[in-house]
């Protein structure tokens, strides 16, 4: 798949002195989902801000739809809509207008019907002609999104989209991000919560103090998460993995105390029962056990403290 969004050599060092991007290379493909996660002050708003053209970069090079968000800046900031973290609109405006006028700003020319089916989309339909301060937070939220889609942008970035929003717009939410996904959209969002990304996303992106340390397709990481470890406590050490036990995925502790079975939660057979089964058969026996699971919250906490 081509790369719709390359990101190369990025660095952020801010006024203050303060390092926000080291270094980053990112390629973001066309049609997906991609979920950018890492912990606050990781540097995720900046690098959006940057490939929207909000803030300056100090290095590297990002393209968006193969122009330089700097010497090609309109042709690049044409192809997104960005709902920002930070919810910024004219209070006495009208919904429909500031959509429209957002819509304007592009040098779009007018639709109303694509006004009218985005506003339907995100449940604005009812509050079309009331002023922005009259809305609630969360309709303020549905307001933003509307806004960044007024354009038809190709590459949709939602950075939060889900902080301190209820069940029904995030449900909305995400009915609004599939379909555009469907229609050939590219989404990047960022999120603090794994269920989002493992629910949403095609690939995840895991960043830490201004560094990607990982990028991975949802499913591999889904594969490592449905791995688990069964640790048998042996009463008499072992000098090794018994012959007889060679078809089993079997690991030795260096003492020979513990032996570590790793198996898939996920298949039809976990192997379990007849590893009793030919370990009472071979003799062996043991005083306790216990098992492990590695979650995606737990990749991602180790990931991120290796770091510090
Ligand atoms: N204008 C600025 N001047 C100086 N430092 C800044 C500025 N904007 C952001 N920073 C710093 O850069 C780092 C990255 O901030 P950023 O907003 O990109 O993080 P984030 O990953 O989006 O965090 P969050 O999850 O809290 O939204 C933080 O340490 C922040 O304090
Ligand atoms: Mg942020």
């Amino acid at each position: 798949m081509p790369s719709v969004i390359s990101v190369q050599g990025l660095s952020k060092v801010y006024e203050s002195g303060f390092e926000a991007l080291k270094s980053v290379d990112l390629d973001i493909q066309k049609g997906e989902i991609f979920a950018l996660l890492g912990p606050n002050g990781a540097g995720k708003t900046t690098l959006i801000s940057i490939v929207c053209g909000l803030v300056n970069k100090s290095a590297g090079s990002v393209r968006v739809g193969g122009h330089d968000i700097v010497s090609d800046y309109r042709a690049a900031r044409s192809l997104i809509g960005l709902v920002p973290q930070e919810l910024t609109t004219d209070q006495f405006e009208k919904v429909e207008d500031t959509v429209a006028f957002t819509r304007g700003l592009f040098g779009k020319p007018k639709n109303p019907a694509h006004i009218e089916r985005i506003l339907k989309d995100l449940s604005l339909w009812d509050k079309r002609s009331n002023q922005l301060r009259t809305l609630s937070g969360g309709m303020k939220r549905r307001v933003m999104i509307a806004k960044a889609l007024s354009h038809e942008p190709q590459i949709l970035f939602l950075d939060e989209p889900t902080a301190g929003v209820d069940v029904e717009l995030r449900r909305d939410m995400w009915d609004v991000v599939l379909r555009l996904r469907e229609a050939g959209v590219t989404i990047i969002l960022t999120t603090h919560y794994l269920e989002e990304a493992e629910e949403m996303a095609d690939r995840i992106g895991v960043i830490s103090k201004g560094e990607i340390i990982l990028v991975e397709e949802k499913a591999a990481l889904m594969q490592k998460l449905g791995r688990k470890q069964l640790t048998l406590l042996l009463q008499e050490p072992l000098a090794e993995v018994p012959a007889a036990l060679s078809s089993y995925d079997l690991s030795l502790s260096e003492d020979g105390t513990e032996l570590v079975y790793t198996y898939d939660t996920r298949s039809e057979r976990t192997g379990i029962t007849s590893l009793m089964t030919d370990l009472r058969d071979a003799d062996i026996r043991f005083r306790d056990l216990y098992t492990v699971q590695s979650s995606l919250e737990e990749i991602f906490v180790n990931l991120v403290r290796e770091r510090r």
